[in-house]
């Protein structure tokens, strides 16, 4: 073979061989909208480090060429204009082919059209309105909803107490989490005192607080949404002098969420929750998730319910990459959503219900101790097995 010859060949073969790879290598770009500044913007950057963690020690998994990459967002908190905004931008300019995140209700419903128009497939890792999965076809949700806390509280409560008093944010998984406990708790025996909404955004707790001690409740169930609203009741639930008086706080787990637990304090000692994660939980696969986290972050926050439905919306996004060899089309990634299980979980054993796109998982009953110095969520029992979204089930809602 001449010289000429061979520096040809090899140069077609090269040309070949790039062409092969550009083929192969394709980038499937994810759109995430969190909060990074606003009400809950410390939660943004926790769920983006859960997912980048996910991403780091997944990448292995993905079809050979196969690449992510994550573009995220601020929507600056409950603010659904912001968020349909950015929404748009991802999906037109930037031609994400998937979206997640979402930290709040009315933020995930303003995006909820845009998805269905442009079939876009929506993982959401944190929002929880039961009714936000109904208002596309485009929607699956790995994280919860108030109902699947807030219904068997109900229930458990009305074994524990005659007379609870309720006090919600004024906005959708408020009335949800008011709505299921009320439910139970009444089938279960018990009486509603009183019943009290809330500004969502920085309300000041302690008139409200006086007013339920003036009704002198056996127990006082709280939604508000997890973070420095959640510190802020347990603050005023001290002050006013509830806890001395003997009232019971109790909630969904959102009202001791793991990472407010040691700006609370002593006050929060006690306070009993129904709730999909606590970051102190023994289960295997948590004890390796918190352990992969802390290596690669530190335990300042310790990771809490938004890491791990961010971690866990990872893991469904990669099992649709997967599953399609990196090629997404949207109806049959929305197919392969509402078949998705997970047996290993930090949080345990989850799937989606193919009939609504929502989560199911275990519910376990709380309560908040201090155990080497550390406040935790201690996970007394499991008070629900693979539970479904009781409002879908109650109401036959898909
Ligand atoms: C919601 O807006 O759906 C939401 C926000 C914070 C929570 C729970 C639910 O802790």
């Amino acid at each position: 073979m001449g010289f000429h010859r061979k520096i040809w060949l090899a140069a077609t073969l090269l040309a070949f061989g790039l062409a092969a790879a550009q083929a192969s290598a394709q980038t499937i770009k994810i759109g995430m909208i969190s909060s990074y500044s606003g009400l809950n913007g410390d939660i943004g950057p926790v769920m983006e480090k859960a997912m980048r963690l996910y991403m780091q020690e997944h990448a292995k998994d993905l079809p050979p060429g196969v690449k992510v990459e994550l573009l995220t967002r601020d929507d600056t908190g409950p603010v659904p204009d912001k968020a349909k905004q950015l929404a748009q931008d991802l999906i037109i300019r930037d031609k994400v082919q998937l979206l997640t995140g979402v930290i709040f209700t009315p933020n995930a419903l303003a995006i909820a059209p845009l998805v269905t128009e442009a079939k876009v497939p929506f993982v959401i890792s944190n929002a929880g309105t039961s009714m936000i999965t109904t208002k596309s076809p485009y929607i699956a949700r790995v994280s919860f909803t108030l109902w699947q806390s807030s219904y068997p509280m109900g229930g458990w409560a009305a074994k524990h107490f005659k007379r609870a008093y309720t006090m919600v944010s004024d906005y959708g998984p408020g009335y949800d989490a008011e709505e299921a406990f009320t439910k139970a708790f009444k089938t279960g025996g018990g009486e509603i005192v009183g019943s009290v909404r809330v500004p969502v955004i920085s309300p000041d707790f302690a008139p409200f607080m006086q007013r339920v001690k003036d009704t002198k409740p056996d127990a006082l169930f709280v939604f508000v949404p997890a973070g420095a609203t959640a510190t802020a009741v347990m603050k005023a639930f001290g002050d006013v002098g509830l806890k001395a008086a003997g009232v019971k706080l109790i909630g969904p787990g959102d009202i001791t969420d793991d990472q407010e637990l040691d700006n609370m304090g002593d006050v929060a000692l006690g306070v009993t929750t129904a709730f999909h994660y606590s970051e102190a939980a023994d289960r295997p696969a948590n004890k390796a998730f918190v352990a992969a986290w802390s290596k690669a972050y530190g335990l300042k926050p310790v990771p809490n319910f938004t890491a791990v439905g961010s971690w866990d919306s990872m893991d469904a996004i990669y099992y649709v990459i997967r599953e399609q060899k990196g090629k997404i089309d949207p109806d049959k990634t929305m197919e392969l959503l509402k078949n998705y299980k997970n047996a290993n979980s930090p949080r345990g054993p989850i799937s989606i219900d193919p009939n609504t796109r929502d989560i199911v998982q275990n519910e376990y009953l709380r309560e908040v101790r201090k155990v080497n110095g550390h406040y935790i969520n201690a996970e007394i029992e499991t008070i629900g097995t693979a539970v479904k979204d009781p409002w879908k089930e109650l109401n036959g809602a898909k």
